[in-house]
């Protein structure tokens, strides 16, 4: 079976891709940011996901306002970097996984979660800077990805709670496929940042970490916020917060969080990063309610004594 077994979430800071492309990463300004990663890049190295599910926003690149999807699942092949107006950046293409994306798409789509399904697709900066971030700056990427395009520049985006939501179904999804693969899911954007208008250059930093720590301890709470709060907090652009909640809803009610880091600013914005793990459970634990309710359960504690008093 495949699984879930961590969620990275991440800011997509255009400009740290160009810092990247442009050999900017020793400047101080840009080392304390790359700084932040270097553990997180251990990790990801440690961890080896076979696949990487990226929930990410495309900044009208591959859609545009004539037409933009709220959910758009990549099931292609591969996913090219796009030319944002100043040629591609030099990473290299993204390969997909389109038997777990199509099932993941059925899965999802059956339980009632509209998704689009796009078998072509360029891929911006919302996507690849979180992949230099964790995977840092390899010839080919370690795994294959699935790219899961969410609007959040458009009025209306989805709210919270339904992120939240279709986070479990992808994990419903996952879990009924039946390869046994190594799944980190990543939540990216954000955190809050006003890139226009008389309020740009709006940063909260209390909200931020509020944002983190309640990602971890109680993210039920978060999926409650309107989006007019996201906007008079976080900043107009602070909505694409909202897809760190797919990432949270697709993780178990329990997480340890393994890592955080928030550094302000980078361009315009609050650079945030917050590594999540599912529990390891025991291995032949199961979820069953307590054994004392149930006879069947009783029989079955009676039969394992004395199956182990066998083995000893
Ligand atoms: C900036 C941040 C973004 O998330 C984005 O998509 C574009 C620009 C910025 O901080 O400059
Ligand atoms: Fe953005």
């Amino acid at each position: 079976m495949a699984k879930i077994i961590a969620g990275v979430g991440s800011s997509h800071v255009p400009a740290i891709g160009a810092a990247l492309d442009n050999g900017k990463t020793e400047e101080p300004y840009w080392k304390r940011v790359f700084s932040g990663f270097e553990k997180s890049k251990q990790w990801m190295a440690n961890t080896k996901p076979d696949v990487a599910i990226v929930v990410y926003n495309d900044h009208a690149s591959a859609f545009s306002v004539e037409m933009i999807p709220t959910f758009a699942l990549g099931c292609a092949a591969e996913f090219p970097p796009a030319d944002e107006g100043w040629g591609r950046r030099p990473v290299p293409v993204l390969k997909g996984h389109p038997a777990l994306a199509a099932h993941i798409a059925q899965s999802v789509i059956l339980d009632e979660f509209d998704l689009t399904v796009v078998n072509k697709m360029e891929v911006d900066h919302g996507l690849t800077v979180p992949m230099n971030l964790l995977f840092g700056t390899p010839k080919e990427w370690p795994c294959p990805v699935i790219p899961l395009a969410v609007n959040v520049v458009m009025y209306p985006p989805p709210t919270g709670h339904r992120c939240y939501m279709l986070g479990k179904a992808i994990r419903k999804a996952v879990e009924s496929y039946p390869e046994d693969l190594k799944i980190v899911i990543f939540g990216t954007g954000g955190l809050s940042h006003q890139i226009s208008g008389p309020r740009a250059g709006l940063i909260n930093s209390k909200w931020d970490k509020s944002f983190l720590d309640n990602l971890t301890k109680d993210p039920k709470k978060l999926t409650r916020i309107p989006h007019l709060d996201y906007m008079r907090e976080a900043g107009a652009e602070g909505i694409e917060m909202v897809m760190w909640l797919i990432m949270r809803g697709a993780l178990d009610d329990k997480v340890d969080e393994v890592y955080r880091f928030y550094t302000v600013p980078a361009s315009n914005t609050a650079v945030g990063h917050i590594i999540l793990e599912n529990r390891r459970k025991a291995a032949g634990k199961s979820k069953r309610p307590p054994a004392a309710k149930s006879r069947h359960a009783a029989a079955r504690k009676a039969a394992h004594r004395i199956a182990s008093k066998g083995r000893r």
